[in-house]
């Protein structure tokens, strides 16, 4: 624990399999804590200042309500109202506001952003989502499914739909915690091949099977869980149309489900598009724990900010 003061959460590859453990750990505790009506505020008197330059209800909300739970503040950002709107440098803006908080969590665009912004900052940062990935979703994510299923270790996880920032995390994820996890997209939208080669090698550590393919049904079948996200990301609004086409057969729906198993959990990182990436009838149906998933991010963010502030 006192080994994570300090350190940035940018991406899962700079976490070790026990260290992720137990951030989900500490997840599952602080939720308890919170339930029993515990008051628990190890960040009395801190701030976080929680920079969006693209929209956000969970990250922001669970964020905000995380700090304050922990005894802190936290502070919302625009990027529109910031200076960097203006074009000031980011790494003057990591210099000036190292000096007023004692955390930053960052949404934006380009992955750089925030790398440069963690380089130049002196107090720790946290990736709250770039085009390539999104870490925090990626906990919360897994700490749901080991309280739905008990154990994270040799599960299948089926991804459907486009290779990025989500399925990004969640498989780095699932290399490190020893989840199969196999991917259907269509051609030309698969996760970064960079990436990809990283979970395996990573994978190689705890036995975790990291499969490709084009076929939704390859990928769903036998699987404990499936998971979907949005066909456009934000930023791609321009390629809704096209988008459409390319994933038409990637509808997770009651047809699709029946190659997992009986018992499969239906997740979605929200906010979802009833009757394009996934069926009324499946993401409202009784397999679907997108609630506990969102509420998730409150306990898992708590986590991560308990640990590194
Ligand atoms: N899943 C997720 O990050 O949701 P928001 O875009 O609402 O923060
Ligand atoms: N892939 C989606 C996730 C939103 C939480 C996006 O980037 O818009």
């Amino acid at each position: 624990a006192a080994s994570l003061k300090g350190r940035d959460f940018l991406m899962l590859v700079d976490y070790t399999p026990e260290e992720i453990r137990y951030l989900i750990d500490l997840a599952i505790d602080l939720k308890k804590k919170q339930k029993a009506g515990e008051v628990y505020q190890p960040l009395k008197g801190k701030t976080l200042g929680m920079i969006f330059e693209k929209s956000s209800t969970r990250t922001r909300v669970s964020f905000e309500v995380g700090i304050y739970q922990l005894g802190g503040q936290g502070l919302f950002l625009s990027g529109n109202d910031l200076q960097i709107g203006r074009g000031e440098p980011i790494l003057d803006t990591a210099q000036v506001l190292s000096r007023y908080l004692d955390g930053i969590m960052i949404r934006t665009f380009a992955h750089r952003t925030v790398v440069e912004l963690a380089r130049g900052a002196t107090i720790p940062v946290i990736n709250g989502l770039t085009d390539l990935s999104h870490p925090c979703q990626a906990l919360a994510d897994y700490q749901t499914i080991l309280e739905h299923k008990g154990r994270l270790q040799g599960l299948k996880l089926a991804y459907i739909g486009d290779g990025n920032n989500v399925v990004h995390s969640l498989m780095m994820g699932a290399a490190k915690l020893g989840v199969d996890i196999s991917i259907a997209t269509p051609e030309g939208y698969e996760p970064d091949p960079d990436l990809v080669q990283q979970s395996i090698d990573h994978a190689k550590e705890t036995g975790a099977r990291i499969h490709l393919c084009h076929d939704p049904k390859e990928a769903v079948d036998n699987a404990d869980v499936i998971y979907s996200d949005v066909w456009a990301s934000m930023g791609q609004e321009a390629e809704q149309k096209e988008r459409e086409l390319a994933f038409a057969g990637y509808q997770v729906n009651e047809a699709l489900a029946k190659y997992a198993k009986k018992d499969y959990l239906f997740m979605h990182c929200l906010p979802a598009h009833r009757g394009e990436e996934v069926s009324e009838g499946v993401i409202d149906g009784p397999n679907s724990i997108i609630f506990d998933q969102a509420e998730n991010r409150l306990h898992a963010q708590k986590a991560i900010m308990a640990a590194i502030m």
